[in-house]
């Protein structure tokens, strides 16, 4: 098993496959949402407090479902390890940098060779059980159907067939690592896309009947399951708006960070030596009037209603998903995702923050992260 092209593979079987998907999506989306909030306010309203922990388990059950099939994903553990394991490894990464007078990174070396501690192991071992399963089960009914067998759509099986994996010769630590990076890139950003998108609304009541009435209306296509028509969500046009605001405020000083691979020399003469690391100062662009409009730094839902720019578009003036070549392919993934958990919440539920306050964006350093504080949550009535 070589390099994975992971932009191209997740490109070609995922995110042009997504109506696709699109059911699969809702369905997960609508059980996680079930079981992680709805069975919690039957009997009345609830605090819910650092909500992004429960986003990494409620988006993770789509994920999981489209990483590693839907016979896995319903295991408890299986989502545990989807949720966790990119804010395990990230606290990992915040271990203060005892050692780093001597080498970059030292203590961080020290634990994870030394055996002491390594918080990927668990979740890898988590993996590699499930990934076994699935290859037994998929070798077993390969040999019973032939040529009838009906290969299942999951970004496990689309590794297999791409790289020519011999089933009955696995590699399970290389093929976990792969499955891994893709956990990397969508849970930990996804969720908190999730969660600030959930404060933002319930630190913005008074946007909660105009977004309720535009839900209200798309559902009418909805079907029996509540699974709506993927061209339904292209009619969410304020909640999208609403998803980009959020996403534009997402809070970072620096982010996107870079390395130079060569010297650099910008047009006005600045110079960036090789192997440094750039970042963008994100005030510059998200604060400006110009690129933004009036107000740049209050939070205005519908800013950008009848833009022609939709919440996964990129542009000079929007960078939360990078730009160019390497902008991020999982960004019409992950808005669709919101969007069908938004959706959701609009139409059940009311929300407002336990403070009754607008509630910012928690900041470590120059890093934006959801905020922590209470929020309510209660059944509509009727
Ligand atoms: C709200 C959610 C997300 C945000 C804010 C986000 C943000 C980003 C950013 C800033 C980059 C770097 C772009 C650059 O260097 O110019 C990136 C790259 C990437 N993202 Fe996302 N992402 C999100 C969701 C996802 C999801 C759901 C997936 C996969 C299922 C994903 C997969 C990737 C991959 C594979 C890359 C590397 C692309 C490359 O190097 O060519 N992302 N993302």
């Amino acid at each position: 098993m070589g390099l994975m092209n992971v932009p191209k593979l997740l490109k070609d079987h995922i995110f042009c496959k997504l109506n696709f998907y699109s059911e699969r999506i809702q369905k997960c989306l609508h059980s996680a949402t079930q079981k992680y909030i709805d069975a919690n306010v039957h009997d009345g309203p609830k605090v819910f407090n650092n909500m992004y922990f429960l986003m990494t388990k409620i988006i993770s059950t789509p994920i999981s479902n489209n990483i590693i099939g839907e016979e896995e994903s319903k295991y408890d553990e299986v989502i545990t390890t989807f949720a966790e394991f990119t804010s395990d490894l990230l606290t990992f990464s915040k271990i203060p940098p005892f050692l780093n007078f001597f080498y970059p990174g030292l203590l961080n070396r020290i634990l994870v060779s030394s055996g002491l501690y390594n918080p990927a192991i668990k979740h890898k071992n988590v993996l590699i059980k499930h990934i076994k399963n699935q290859v037994c089960n998929r070798l077993q009914e390969k040999a019973k159907y032939g040529d009838s067998w009906k290969r299942p759509d999951d970004l496990l099986q689309d590794i297999i067939e791409q790289e020519n994996i011999d089933l009955n010769n696995v590699n399970y630590l290389v093929l976990a690592d792969k499955i891994l990076v893709f956990l990397y890139a969508s849970i930990h950003t996804t969720s908190n896309g999730f969660a600030n998108c959930l404060m933002d609304l319930a630190s913005h009541p008074q946007y909660m009947q105009e977004l309720f009435e535009e839900q209200l209306e798309v559902h009418k296509e909805a079907d029996e399951n509540d699974v709506l028509p993927f061209e339904a969500f292209d009619n969410m046009k304020k909640l999208d708006s609403f998803i980009r605001e959020s996403l534009r405020l997402t809070g970072h000083i620096l982010a996107l960070d870079h390395s130079l691979l060569k010297d650099y020399t910008f047009s006005n003469g600045l110079q960036l030596p090789k192997d440094h690391t750039v970042k963008i100062y994100v005030d510059d662009y998200c604060q400006d009037e110009l690129l933004q409009g009036p107000n740049p730094k209050s939070f205005e839902p519908f800013r950008h209603l009848d833009k022609n720019v939709s919440a996964s578009k990129i542009s000079k003036n929007f960078i939360i998903f990078g730009g160019g070549k390497h902008a991020c392919p999982g960004r019409h993934f992950a808005v669709n995702e919101i969007k069908c958990f938004m959706h959701n919440i609009i139409l059940k539920y009311n929300i407002y923050t336990e403070s009754g306050k607008i509630e910012g964006r928690k900041m470590y350093g120059p890093t934006a992260h959801p905020s922590s504080s209470g929020i309510i949550i209660e059944k509509r009535s009727g």
